[in-house]
């Protein structure tokens, strides 16, 4: 699992509940206790980092152990201050009426489904992009799998959609405007170019499977490990790698009882059922503790069953 670490960002996912920030935050804490310097970003709508650390974090980076700060991201404060970012371009580009409506727009855009998503979505590319300085690894915790994966996906629809923007503008300014090279001087097309340049380079890196992996969390029952064997299809068909499949919550064998007995063997059919359908995959097993995951203490188990160290 130690491999795991080699990169410089790691995304964790997996359906609602089954350990996503327990594992992201158990990985986080290994690679901190190595001295690599680790911003643990929350994305999921549903924060628990907080709960994990037992400490109240919220949106400003907070330190919560040496060598690890965490921030949860919060969707409306992302939308508005997106939204800010488009409105300041938008007065620089265009003429005061164009504006004015424009301004309109934006109300209404506020409130648009989707906004939020979009926002994020440019926030954790910047993150990868432009790594905040004194941190060398991301980890990210995201929000259930479905929700994550149409993140990831996002670059392909975003480039194609900006590309053809510009292309239309472009065409446009070339109407107007017959002096050679009108199209390529024109600053909306030269803007719409710069952030295609930026959504493929955020691909490039997703792609990197050096640099940034997506490691999957499950738990050995029945629709957890549907739900993660399409992410893996999925992320495998977007060319990301999975250096981590994490099956959390896996009963000891030892304990008494009837009732304990018949899960454990529950679980035993599952567990070798994730080994066959994800046998190409690094697979790694964390018991069910007796109580929930909450302060560092019961972390520090995770992270040695995760990572194999005292
Ligand atoms: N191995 C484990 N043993 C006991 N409790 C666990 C374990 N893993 C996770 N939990 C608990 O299960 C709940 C859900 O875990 P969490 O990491 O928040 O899941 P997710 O982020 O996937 O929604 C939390 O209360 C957490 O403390
Ligand atoms: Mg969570």
């Amino acid at each position: 699992m130690r491999t795991l670490l080699d990169r410089s960002v790691l995304f964790f996912g997996g359906k609602g509940g089954v350990g996503k920030t327990t594992c992201a935050a158990a990985t986080a804490l290994e690679a901190a206790r190595l001295g690599r310097r680790v911003l643990l970003v929350s994305v999921d709508p549903a924060h628990s980092v907080a709960d994990v650390f037992d400490t109240p974090i919220g949106e400003a980076p907070t330190r919560v152990a040496a060598n690890l700060t965490a921030r949860e991201l919060d969707p409306a404060i992302e939308a508005e201050r997106y939204l800010g970012a488009v409105r300041e371009q938008v007065a620089q580009l265009f003429s005061a009426t164009v504006v004015k409506q424009a301004f309109r727009q934006f109300e209404l855009a506020a409130q648009a489904p989707g906004l939020e998503d979009v926002a994020v979505f440019d926030r954790v590319m910047q993150l990868v992009l432009e790594p905040v300085a004194g941190f060398d690894l991301l980890v990210v915790d995201t929000a259930p799998t479905g929700h994550a994966l149409r993140m990831l996906a996002m670059p392909d629809a975003l480039v194609e959609w900006l590309d053809a923007l510009a292309r239309r503008r472009g065409d446009i300014v070339s109407e107007n405007d017959r002096t050679p090279g009108s199209r390529d001087a024109d600053p909306v097309v030269a803007s719409l170019r710069q952030r295609s340049a930026r959504v493929q380079a955020f691909q490039r890196r997703l792609t990197d499977a050096a640099a940034t992996g997506f490691a999957l969390v499950l738990t050995p029952e029945r629709l957890p490990i549907e739900e993660t064997k399409r992410a893996a299809d999925t992320l495998d068909r977007l060319g990301v790698g999975v250096p981590a499949v994490i099956v959390n919550r896996v009963l000891p064998v030892t304990a008494e009882g009837d009732y304990h007995a018949a899960r454990v063997r529950q679980q035993q059919v599952y567990l070798g059922e994730i080994a066959a359908r994800f046998a190409s995959y690094p697979l790694t097993t964390v018991t069910q503790l007796e109580s929930d995951v909450h302060g560092i203490p019961a972390l520090e188990r995770v992270r040695a069953q995760l990572f194999g160290t005292a």
